[in-house]
């Protein structure tokens, strides 16, 4: 199964997605493509021998189908199987997500449906949640609603900050995506839900 994995910064998720593509598994990752030629995460996927692209969405200004066009180049060469967003921040027209439909991850900070979109905990905090979280789900269409793949919850703690908060989360999504992945490209879809029961 070739993967390819979008990023937009530093790449973390997609460093342990890689990292989890071991010899035993049934996928491996083929691209990783960013919207910034200047994201930390593309010097990693060097580090890691994954051969890297990317097309600065800046020129293209308001027109987003002529920068999914360009964005298409660099990724339909690469022939994957499946595309896994990762920390990607530009939003997808459903024209671009049609392409890959049933086969476009994303990994989005919050437990969906709640909070969908960004600022997720600050929001979580703000509305007193005791639990926050994690969700991969399929690409939709409909921004960050898409079938849900995978969920990691953690709780929150007294004295969080959206900074603390997120850095919790943000462990548990390096333990997810790889966990959902690996459960994708074996072909099941059954959620995978952390911390294992
Ligand atoms: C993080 O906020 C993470 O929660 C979200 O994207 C951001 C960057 O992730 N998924 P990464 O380190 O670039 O993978």
């Amino acid at each position: 199964v070739r993967v390819a994995i979008l990023i937009s910064g530093g790449g973390s998720n997609m460093v342990k997605l890689v990292e989890s593509m071991s010899a035993d598994h049934p996928a491996k990752p083929v691209l990783v493509l960013s919207n910034d030629p200047a994201a930390a995460g593309l010097d990693r996927a060097r580090a890691l021998g994954v051969p890297v692209a990317s097309v600065d969405h800046r020129p293209f200004g308001k027109d987003r189908a002529m920068f999914e066009t360009a964005l298409l180049a660099p990724l339909l060469a690469a022939q994957p199987d499946v595309v896994c967003l990762a920390g990607f921040m530009r939003v997808l027209t459903p024209g671009f997500v049609a392409r890959f439909a049933g086969r476009m991850l994303n990994i989005h900070p919050s437990l969906l449906p709640k909070y969908p979109g960004l600022h997720t905990h600050q929001r979580a905090l703000d509305a007193g949640d005791a639990e926050a979280g994690c969700t991969v789900h399929e690409v939709t269409a409909d921004l960050d609603a898409g079938p849900i793949l995978g969920q990691a919850r953690v709780p929150v703690l007294p004295g969080d900050t959206a900074d603390t908060l997120s850095a919790r989360v943000l462990g548990m999504e390096h333990r997810l995506y790889p966990a959902v992945l690996r459960r994708f490209a074996e072909g099941d879809r059954t959620p995978v839900l952390l911390p294992a029961a």
